[in-house]
Parts: C-alpha cells; structure tokens; sequence
C-alpha cells in the first residue's frame, strides 16, 4: 500500500454521519461543522452526496467554496448523473476536489439489491472510476460490504478500479460484522493478491454493530492503511461509524505502539464534539471515551490520592490534550470586569470579536449572578449557547411555573419577538409540557417533540442543567440545546433554539427533494 508519513483522516460527519437517524443539519449548520473540521486539521472533509437532494448539493457546493486547506470529496453512485452532479457540486473546490464512487460487491447485495452478477459489477465499478477521472485526477472507489465480499472476488474488483484510475482505495465493513483479526487477515490478503495496491492510498471505512469500529481501524493501519474514515462521537448510520476522537487519540497516546500519527490538533476536539452534539441533538453519553463528561473524572478515593501523588498513575492523557476545560479553576464573580473576562477567555484560548464579547459577557453577569461559582465548563456552554450562527428570532424574557404533586403544574411565559413581547399561560401532565405549550401558542408554530433528554453539564448543586431534544416542524426534524440552572427554563430554552433554527432553516431558501436512499 503506498506509503504516506501520516494516517489521513477522512472526515464523514456530514454525509455518513448525516444519515443517522435525527442527525440531520441544515445549510450554515454544516458549514459551521466543515469550518470546526478545518481547525481540526482533518486532512478530506467528505461534504454529502450531491445527487441524494438539491440541499445536500448546494451544502458539498459551499463547503467546497468556502473551505480551503482540506481536501473536499462528494459521494456518488457508479452511475453517470450522480457523478456529474457531484463533480459539478465539487467544481469551487478546484484541484482539491475528490470524487468517492461506491459500488456494493458482496454476494448478498449483489443478489438482493442490485440484482447483478458479478462480471456486471466489475463492469460499472470500472465505468464509474472511468466517468469520474474524466472529472476529477482524485477518485475514490469503495467496494460497500466489502468485509462480507468473497475475498477472491473484492481482489478482482479491486485490481479493475485501479487499472480504471482509481487513486484511493476504500475497504468498508459496511455493517460492522468484521473483527480485528479477521480484517487484518483481509487487509493483508488483499495486499498479497493486488501488488498495485502499493500505488493507491488504502483507507478503511468501519461502522461499529459491534462496538468494534476503532480496533478495525487500528488493526487496518498495522496492516498498511493510511487513510481512516470516522466521523465527530462516531454519529452515523445505525450504531455509528468510527469515532474519529478515540481513533485520533487511540494513536497519539499509544505512538510506542503505533509508531504513526494523525495530523489533527487535539485540542480541537473537545470543541468538536459539542458543536456535532448540538447541532444534531445526540447527547454525547457521560463514560463515552475521549470527549464524555466523566472522561477524566476520577471519583474513588485510590485513584484521587494516585491522581494527587502524581497524575500518570490514572491518567494516560490530559483533558487539555482533548481541548477539555479541566473545570476545576474557579473562575471571575459576578463583580469581574469585561477586562478580566476577557483575559480569562484568552488563557482558555478562546478570542472573540468585540461584538461576541459583549453578548458573552452579559450572559456570564446574569449567570454569575444567580451561581456561586462560575467554571470554564460554564463559559463554554455560555458561548456555545451565545455564538451560534442562527439569529435568535423569538427569545425569553421570562418564565414562571408552579408544579408539584398537588398541583396542576402551570408555566406563565413572555417571549419576545422584533422588540414585541408576546405574553401567555397554560398548564400541561408536567411543568416543561406547560411550557412548551404556551411557547407554541404564542408563536403559533407546532412543533412535535420527538426527542429529549437532561444532564447535568457543570459541578455542584448549582450546575448548569442542560436539555437537548428534537422537534418536527412540519417534515423538517430539528435538534437543539438549551442550558440554565433551572431545568424547566433549560428545556424552554432548547425549545426556542430549535424553533429559531428551523427559521433559518427556512430562510437557508434550497428548496430540499427527497433523498436516494442508498
Ligand atoms: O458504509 C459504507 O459502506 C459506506 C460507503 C458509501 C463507503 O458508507
Ligand atoms: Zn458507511
């Protein structure tokens, strides 16, 4: 396999992790996730799949403008529209452009789905590598359910599309059935049988059925790959593709082992991880590996004292390594100056324009206000909350509830839209269905909620209550975030971010046809 002195990391948020049910984002949402994937350093964005729907290309069509030090790829089918509407999508992105054609060649798919036999197969996989390069010098062929091909047949295929112009070879487990040994064996038959692999760059593509996506990766590389497709928390198609964090770190932490690195600045990755969670509304659960809340907590009373003796005792990376705020230093009170705010936010390496300094810096007030402490975790879901892209059109200014057991739980709400303040009360079963209610009566929106879910983003018994949940207005399902200390006003504020994101939705104007599924 040829050679390159790192493993390239082949982002897949926006289009396998995309097709996770629930995870869909609109037009500045994915923008917004390209732009933090391009401070990642990841080395190929894959941007969506032009021809599943004119949203998906105009999306590819702007990352591909917008973002210059990654390689941005579009996915399509071996068939020619979907190649040219994706070459066409890729076009802003000039010699950085890739096009990523697949082809399912296991006995089952070939049988069931695509109703061909295997000369057929060969035949399009080649047509379509061929249809491609006439586009584009970068082209990447991925074989679908190739951990469930017959190895002698995934050879041949291979060895075609290479022959076709094929300059990336992608070995999916498409469904997650593979384990480390057994693809390790794949991997290095395939480089026995099909000498021209050392040619083309290698990459694996493996979801996680089994929980296995990252040790597949990783045994892939000890055979020779060095391209890995993941995306941001392992979001994708039913349980997941491999996470792109634990990889990432999997290798950095273990280079003794590895002896080969990623080029991705880690400390970017925390940041990542809670953009994907709040943009998509798929919690990141607290012991999840690298980026969860209880990552680098350490509760028993051996591993405290280990920790204080000396940190490597329970600890082989630090939460900075991650971009995780240790959330242990007790930050500004409610006295603190913009100056000293700022300068603070400045340690953390965050740097605001003036404008964002002012809304963050009300918001910490009215927050240090009612909190006795005030932690880095704080501030980062602070700004996160205040610097998001999407115009906050109606906003809270107010909400009382009364709930009990031996009350009809009640929610008194104003909100306030174009400087108007709109004012009403309702009850529901619970205090957040009484307030959903009357949000969605004085905006006169319905809104059907599909998901949600509460945890606790900061310490003490003052923490930060954080609500993520999704809603359906209309056939659009929108995922949002919401934060507070008091947990009703937590889930109205999720509530009301969802709704401002479907507006802008709307305003993002691509009118959106309905998707190929794959
Ligand atoms: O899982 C898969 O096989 C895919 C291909 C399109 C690479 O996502
Ligand atoms: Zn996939």
């Amino acid at each position: 396999m040829k050679k390159t002195d790192h493993v390239l990391i082949f982002d897949t948020t926006l289009r396998d992790g995309e097709q996770c049910p629930g995870a869909s984002m609109g037009l500045q949402e994915k923008l917004q996730v390209a732009r933090q994937l391009e401070k990642l350093n990841v080395d190929i964005i894959e941007a969506g799949f032009p021809a599943a729907s004119p949203g998906d290309f105009e999306a590819v069509r702007q990352i591909a403008a917008g973002i210059r030090k990654c390689r941005i790829a579009g996915l399509a089918r071996c068939v020619p529209a979907d190649i040219e509407r994706c070459a066409e999508a890729l076009k802003p992105a000039g010699k950085r452009a890739r096009i990523h054609v697949f082809l399912a060649t296991s006995a089952i798919h070939r049988q069931f789905k695509l109703k061909k036999a295997k000369d057929e197969i060969i035949r399009q996989a080649v047509e379509g590598v061929k249809t491609a390069r006439k586009y584009c010098k970068d082209v990447q062929f991925s074989p679908e359910d190739a951990s469930r091909t017959e190895p002698e047949f995934l050879a041949e295929v291979v060895r075609a599309v290479i022959a076709a112009g094929a300059t990336t070879i992608n070995i999916p487990d498409t469904v997650g059935y593979s384990v480390p040994q057994e693809f390790r064996t794949l991997l290095t038959y395939l480089n026995e049988q099909v000498p021209e692999l050392k040619e083309v760059t290698v990459h694996v593509h493996c979801h996680n059925d089994l929980g296995l996506a990252v040790a597949n990766s990783l045994a892939a590389i000890e055979c020779g790959a060095r391209g890995v497709e993941c995306t941001i928390n392992g979001i994708g198609e039913r349980a997941g593709n491999c996470s792109l964090e634990e990889l990432v770190m999997a290798l950095k932490v273990r280079r003794d082992f590895y002896g080969i690195q990623t080029q991705i600045h880690t400390s970017e990755l925390f940041a990542a991880s809670r953009l994907v969670s709040q943009l998509t509304g798929m919690m990141v659960q607290r012991n999840k590996a690298i980026v969860g809340a209880n990552a680098f907590a350490h509760e028993s009373g051996i591993h405290q004292d280990g920790m204080l003796k000396n940190r490597e005792t329970y600890e082989i990376m630090r939460p900075e390594d991650v971009g995780m705020a240790t959330g242990t230093d007790l930050v500004l009170g409610k006295h603190s100056g913009r100056a000293g705010f700022a300068a603070h936010l400045h340690r953390m390496g965050i740097k605001l324009s003036a404008d964002q300094l002012q809304s963050v810096y009300h918001a910490f007030i009215a927050l240090a206000d009612k909190k006795k402490m005030v932690y880095d975790d704080d501030i980062i879901e602070l700004l996160s909350e205040h610097l998001s892209d999407v115009p906050r059109v109606y906003k809270i200014k107010y909400l009382q509830v009364s709930a009990g057991n031996r009350t009809i739980p009640t929610a008194t709400l104003q909100i306030e839209k174009d400087g108007r303040v709109l004012e009403g009360s309702g009850t529901g079963v619970g205090p957040v269905e009484a307030a959903l209610k009357v949000i969605e009566e004085l905006t006169n929106i319905k809104g059907e909620l599909i998901s949600f879910g509460m945890q606790s983003v900061t310490h003490g018994e003052d923490a930060l209550g954080e609500t993520s949940l999704q809603v359906k207005f209309g056939d659009e399902l929108v995922a949002a975030r919401g934060s507070d200390i008091d947990i009703v006003m937590a889930s109205a504020k999720a509530y009301v971010n969802a709704l401002n994101r479907y507006l802008f939705r709307q305003r993002d104007s691509v009118a959106c046809g309905a998707k190929h599924s794959m």
